[in-house]
C-alpha cells in the first residue's frame, strides 16, 4: 500500500492533520493501535471529563440553586452507573464521528501498532499478530502523551488512579486526595466535590495553576473552596499507599515535616509524558529531544526530511486545539503552502465553574520580560447578567502595553469564560488595542460585557459600572 502521507495516532492532532491532508489531495491513511478512533481526547480526555463536568454542575444546581431559583424538587440522588453511561455514549458518539469523517475523506484507517521500519516504511501490527506494511512518502508523528507520575505515587489504577481510571468510577469519592493542583486535578476534582466529595488538593507550587495568572489562581482558589476544596500548597508528595480501604498519602510540607493525609482514593494528576513506546524511531533515525519529546524544526519536522511530530508529542502546550492547528500546518506545508501557527495565542481554559481562561502574557511573565504595561479588571458580580443568573463569581482581567496600548493578555474566572474568551483571541490576532476592544459594541447583558468593561478599565481607567 503507497501513501503520500501516513499519519500515526488518530487523537485531535492525527485526524484533524489526516483530513486536512486527503482535502489537499494527498493519498492519506492513518493508524490507530487502539479500536475506537480520536486519541486521548476523545476517549480519555476532554470529552469524557466534560461529560462529567456537565452531568456534575446539573447535580449540583439541582441540590443547592434550585430552591432559590423557586423551583422545589426532592432531594435529588446521584446515580453514578447511569452518569458514567452517558459519558460513554457522548464518547460513542464523537468516536463514531471520526470514524465516519475518515471514510468522508477516503483516508485509509490501519488498526495496530504502528512502527518504522525505516524512514519510508511502516509497519501495522494488529491485536491478532497480523502485519501490513504502509509505503509512505511522509509520516506525521501524532502518538501523543500519557499520564505522568513520580517514583513513590505510581498508579496501581484501584485506588492510587490517573484520570483514565478517575472516568470510569462508578462511585463518588468521599475524601478524595488530589496530587497535583492543575487542570486535571481541579476539573476532575471538581466533578467529584459536586457530588458531595472532599477534595484535598496536595500542590508542589505556591498556587493552584502555578502558570496562570495569579489573579486566575486566586479568585479560583476562593470559588473552589466553597465547593468544598481543601488545598495544601507547597506540598511535596513522597509516598502513596493504598491501605486496602483507601489510601494513605505522605507529603512534606513547606518547613519539610512529614505530614500524612488519608482518603479513599487517590487521583495523580502531575502532569503528562510524550508516548514514543513500540513506534521504532531508531528504525527511521528520529532523534529524541528532551525530556521525552521528539525534536522538531520551525517546520514541526524532525532531523530526517518527510517525517513530521505534532501535538502532545513534541514542545509546548498539551492542549487539543494546538495539536489541531500543528496537524492543519503539516498538511498544508506537504502541499506547498506556506500557513502559520501563532504560539502566543493559544488559549487555554479550565472547566471549572465558573470557568477560567485564558490568552496571551500574565502579568508574571510581562513583569519578568520588564514590559511596560498596565492592567484593567473588571468583577463578574458587577453584571446584571451574573445577578440574573446567580453566578456571581469571577473577574475579567486585562493587560495592555502602556504605551501603544496593545492587548497583551487577558485573563479571565467567569460562567462561559470557555467562550468568552474567543472575542480576546480574535482581537489579540488582529493586535488590538484596549481601547478598540472597549468600543466595541458588546450585547447586553451578557458575561462579555466584563470584557468591555475590563478593556475600559484598561485603556484609561474609565469602567461605567463599577
Ligand atoms: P492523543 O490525543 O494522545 O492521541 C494519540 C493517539 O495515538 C492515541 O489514540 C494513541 O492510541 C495513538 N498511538 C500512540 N502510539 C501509537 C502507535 N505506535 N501506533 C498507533 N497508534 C498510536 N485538551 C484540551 O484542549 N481541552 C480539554 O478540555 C482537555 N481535557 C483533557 C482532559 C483530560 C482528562 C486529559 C487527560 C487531557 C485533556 N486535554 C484537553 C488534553 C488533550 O487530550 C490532548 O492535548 C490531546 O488529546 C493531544 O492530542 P494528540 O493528537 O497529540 O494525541
Ligand atoms: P498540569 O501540568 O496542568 O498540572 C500538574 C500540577 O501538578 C502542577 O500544578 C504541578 O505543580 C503539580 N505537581 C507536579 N509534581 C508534583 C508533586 N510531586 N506533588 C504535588 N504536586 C505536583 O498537569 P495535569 O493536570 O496532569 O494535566 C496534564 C495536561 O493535560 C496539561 O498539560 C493540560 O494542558 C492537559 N489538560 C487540559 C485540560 C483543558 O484544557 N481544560 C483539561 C485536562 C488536562
Amino acid at each position: 500500500m503507497k501513501y503520500d502521507v501516513v499519519v500515526i495516532g488518530s487523537g485531535p492532532g492525527g485526524y484533524v492533520g489526516a483530513i486536512r491532508c486527503a482535502q489537499l489531495g494527498l493519498k492519506t491513511a492513518i493508524v490507530e493501535k487502539y479500536n475506537t478512533l480520536g486519541g486521548t481526547c476523545l476517549n480519555v480526555g476532554c470529552i469524557p471529563s466534560k461529560a462529567l463536568l456537565d452531568s456534575s454542575e446539573h447535580f449540583h444546581n439541582a441540590a443547592h440553586n434550585f430552591a432559590k431559583h423557586g423551583i422545589e424538587i426532592d432531594s435529588p440522588k446521584v446515580n453514578m452507573e447511569q452518569m458514567i453511561a452517558r459519558k460513554n455514549a457522548v464518547v460513542k458518539q464523537t468516536c463514531d464521528g471520526v470514524q465516519y469523517l475518515m471514510d468522508k475523506n477516503k483516508i485509509d484507517v490501519h488498526t495496530g501498532l504502528g512502527s518504522f521500519v525505516d524512514k519510508n516504511t511502516i509497519k501495522v501490527v494488529d491485536s491478532e499478530g497480523k502485519e501490513t506494511l504502509l509505503e509512505t512518502k511522509n509520516t506525521i508523528i501524532a502518538t501523543g502523551s500519557k499520564p505522568n507520575y513520580f517514583p513513590g505515587m505510581e498508579p496501581d489504577k484501584d485506588r492510587i488512579v490517573t484520570s483514565t481510571e478517575m472516568l470510569n468510577l462508578e462511585k463518588v469519592a468521599e475524601n478524595l486526595i488530589v496530587i497535583g493542583g492543575g487542570v486535571i486535578g481541579l476539573e476532575l476534582g471538581s466533578v467529584h466535590a459536586r457530588l458531595g466529595a472532599k477534595v484535598n488538593v496536595l500542590e508542589f507550587a505556591d498556587s493552584i495553576l502555578p502558570a496562570m495568572d495569579k489573579a486566575v489562581s486566586k479568585e479560583l482558589t476562593k470559588v473552589l473552596k466553597k465547593e468544598g476544596f481543601k488545598f495544601n500548597m507547597n506540598h511535596k508528595v513522597q509516598n502513596v499507599e493504598n491501605t486496602g480501604s483507601g489510601v494513605k498519602v505522605t507529603a512534606l510540607n513547606k518547613k519539610d515535616e512529614e505530614v500524612v493525609f488519608e482518603g479513599d482514593y487517590c487521583l495523580v494528576a502531575v502532569g503528562r509524558k510524550p508516548f514514543t513506546e513500540g513506534l521504532g524511531l531508531e528504525n527511521a533515525g528520529v532523534k529524541m529531544g528532551e525530556r521525552g519529546m521528539i525534536d522538531v524544526n520551525d517546520h514541526l519536522e524532525t532531523n530526517v526530511p518527510g517525517i513530521y511530530a505534532i501535538g502532545d508529542v513534541i514542545k509546548g502546550a498539551m492542549l487539543a486545539h494546538k495539536a489541531e492547528e500543528e496537524g492543519v500546518f503539516v498538511a498544508e506545508l506537504l502541499a506547498g503552502q506556506k500557513p502559520h501557527i501563532n504560539y502566543n495565542l493559544i488559549p487555554g481554559v479550565v472547566y471549572t465553574w465558573p470557568e477560567a481562561a485564558a490568552v496571551g502574557k500574565t502579568e508574571e511573565e510581562l513583569k519578568a520580560a520588564g514590559v511596560n504595561y498596565k492592567a484593567g479588571s473588571f468583577p463578574v458580580k458587577a453584571l446584571g447578567r451574573a445577578r440574573a443568573s446567580m453566578d456571581i463569581m469571577g473577574m475579567v482581567k486585562i493587560l495592555a502595553d502602556a504605551e501603544t496600548d496593545e492587548v497583551l493578555g487577558v485573563h479571565m474566572v467567569s460562567a462561559r469564560a470557555a467562550d468568552m474568551i474567543m472575542e480576546a483571541v480574535t482581537a489579540m490576532e488582529y493586535r488590538a488595542s484596549a481601547e478598540d476592544m472597549a468600543r466595541i459594541c458588546h450585547p447586553h447583558p451578557t458575561y462579555t460585557e466584563a470584557t468591555k468593561e475590563a478593556a475600559l478599565a484598561a485603556t484609561s481607567d474609565r469602567a461605567i459600572h463599577i
